[in-house]
């Protein structure tokens, strides 16, 4: 099987050590976020503010907020906006930059498994963007987030696209970049520190994630209860592209992100 450099398959379980990871790559990830042309920014954050609709009035919940980008943008945008984050470095920066933006924002540490703390029907929408390869049941994790949102309420995620996703960079005769993709039914927890996994003295940090199909997605979702409402493998804008033309065509070849809106049903 072809992989990336870095990339092994490997046995037990990510959400530990990927809240380790995240936190001793906290400084990458602002690092990551400040350039420019940092494809969240440019694609993924766009994709998912339409997705959201009209949210002023709507209590949120981000699942694994990072730096609580969505959740600062909900609160500016009227919502009343909650968020939970694993990683402790992460929180603390989160929490510094809500405190200098004036966003009164419900942070709180800790990941998926809190969300069993929560009242039934207590939120509107639960966001969990960029988050799922770090969680290791999204069983219970949906089942979850059904129980916790309002009748109508929904869940919005955002994940790497499983075509993508452990895609390696080919370039051909002339020159063209192409992803190619290989073993996409191999399924698995791999072991990976490719660039964003970086500590602040530019270390590599062993990071664990979740490989799944599309299908082991979405197949959870409705077990749990969902309705899917919308699937969105965003291009980019205009504007993206007069950042960054040449991501973007690479976007347009191999779509970099899937997002996903399910309403919750009655069981
Ligand atoms: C790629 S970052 C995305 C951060 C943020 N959601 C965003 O979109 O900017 C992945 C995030 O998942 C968090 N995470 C890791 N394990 C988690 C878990 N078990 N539950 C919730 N979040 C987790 C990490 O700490 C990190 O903040």
């Amino acid at each position: 099987m072809l992989l990336p450099p870095s990339v092994r398959y490997c046995d037990g379980l990510v959400s530990d050590v990927a809240r380790d990871a995240w936190s001793r790559a906290a400084r990458n990830w602002v690092r990551h976020n400040e350039t420019p042309n940092n494809m969240n920014d440019l694609i993924e954050r766009p994709a998912m503010q339409a997705l959201l609709g009209e949210v002023a009035g709507k209590r949120t919940l981000e699942v694994g907020c990072g730096l609580a980008h969505y959740s600062r943008w909900l609160a500016q945008q009227g919502a009343e906006a909650w968020g939970l984050e694993p990683a402790p470095r992460l929180l603390e920066l989160a929490q510094a930059m809500a405190e200098a933006e004036g966003a009164g924002l419900a942070l709180r540490a800790g990941g998926v498994e809190l969300l069993p703390e929560y009242p039934d029907g207590h939120f509107d929408i639960v966001l969990l963007p960029m988050v799922l390869e770090y969680v290791d049941d999204l069983d219970e994790t949906f089942r979850q987030a059904h129980r916790v949102l309002r009748p109508d309420g929904f869940v919005a995620i955002s994940i790497v696209h499983p075509m993508r996703n452990l895609s390696v960079k080919h370039l051909t005769a002339d020159g063209e970049e192409l992803r190619i993709v290989s073993g996409y039914l191999n399924s698995g927890v791999y072991e990976w520190s490719l660039w964003i996994m970086k500590d602040d003295d530019g270390n590599d940090i062993t990071c664990r994630s979740q490989r799944r199909t599309l299908q082991e997605h979405v197949e959870p979702l409705v077990r749990a209860g969902f309705l899917i409402e919308a699937i969105l493998e965003p291009d980019a804008a205009p504007a993206a592209w007069r950042i960054d033309a040449a991501r973007c065509k690479e976007n347009r070849h191999c779509p970099q992100f899937l997002l996903l809106k399910a309403v919750k049903r009655e069981r």
